[in-house]
């Protein structure tokens, strides 16, 4: 599979992130060096980033093998245990979307985490009721989420490594989409590569998203050859502006706009207004426009800012309020 080919296996191989990429590879190190499972960890931040490929390398890195589940996924106790029951020592499992585990799957977590022990009820349909309490082999959690925020106190508590993931730098994507296109054996102007670049605000999956598209075109149009020529032609005709905006962020912020005159606009409004969901609009498109300073989040809602209205030739109208 593509997918799996393009996640970088090694923290050598993983592309950006630089600050936090040194620290764990101490944390590695440490761990290795004392012979113990490398201690939880949480990801946080928009999605895209890379949170997933970091769990599949720490595994990797720690000689462990990885299992995956998601938040939603586990709905019942019983879900986790039977996911760590099948854990050997020094695995790791993932939990993506762990905010959205429920309360009391979070707390058989607890004890799983702090001591390595599965506290489980027996006996419910004989009467006789009492927890016995497994050993787990030591092992990480590694936990991700798109909202910090949202984790429970104690259970944000119990990870030793907490970090976030923050958007690529232009030369670190231009590097990610280079490694794409030898990964995928599709040769790419220079040009190309800067233009693919800077139109995936930030985020390797999208990078990676566009130079798939990019490829298509290349490859009907162009004998395979991503030139510069090619590469604006496909975004355009996708719909991904020179700042990497798509339709639903050009709906979103001519939303505000024209419909709000520029807001503030609670997010409820803004989406039912646009048909989008607000957990969509929250995670996945107001991250990368507050970054680039074209929204701001005010107790009264949401308003676009004047490089919005710049962005998109609108001018201004005067205000009272003046939004800045
Ligand atoms: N592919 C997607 N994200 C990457 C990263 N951060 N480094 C290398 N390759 C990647």
């Amino acid at each position: 599979q593509i997918e799996v080919s393009l996640r970088p296996a090694s923290l050598e191989e993983y592309i950006g992130q630089s600050e936090l990429k040194a620290n764990l590879r101490v944390f590695i190190h440490a761990a290795r060096a004392r012979n113990e499972a490398l201690d939880h960890v949480l990801l946080y931040g928009p999605p895209g980033l890379g949170k997933t490929t970091l769990a599949y390398i720490l595994a990797h890195e720690m000689g462990g093998n990885l299992k995956t589940a998601s938040g939603p996924s586990i709905e019942k106790s019983g879900d986790l245990a039977a996911i760590l029951s099948t854990l050997e020592p020094g695995d790791v499992l993932f939990i993506d979307e762990i905010h959205r585990l429920p309360k009391q799957v979070e707390e058989v977590l607890y004890p799983a985490m702090e001591d390595y022990c599965l506290d489980i009820v027996v006996g419910k349909d004989t009467g006789s009721v009492h927890n016995i309490r497994l050993s787990l082999p030591p092992f990480t959690l590694v936990g991700a989420t798109t909202r910090a925020g949202d984790l429970s106190a104690p259970l944000r508590d119990r990870f030793g490594i907490v970090d976030q993931l923050q958007y690529y730098e232009l030369a670190d994507l231009r590097k990610i989409v280079a490694r794409t296109s030898r990964v995928m054996a599709t040769p790419i102007e220079e040009a190309a590569l800067d233009e693919v670049a800077l139109r995936s605000r930030g985020t390797p999956r999208i990078a990676n998203r566009l130079f798939r598209r990019v490829r298509d075109f290349a490859q009907v149009y162009n004998e395979g050859v991503i030139s510069l020529d090619v590469a604006r032609d496909a975004l355009d005709r996708l719909h991904v502006d020179h700042l990497g905006l798509d339709a639903v962020d050009h709906k979103y912020l001519l939303g505000i706009i024209e419909r709000f005159r520029g807001g503030p606009v609670g997010l409820e409004a803004l989406s039912s207004s646009i048909g989008e969901e607000p957990m969509t609009i929250e995670d996945m498109y107001e991250p990368y426009l507050l970054q680039i300073g074209f929204i701001n989040r005010t107790p009264k809602g949401r308003i676009a800012t004047q490089k919005a209205y710049d962005h998109f030739h609108i001018p201004r109208e005067e205000k009272a309020t003046g939004n800045k």
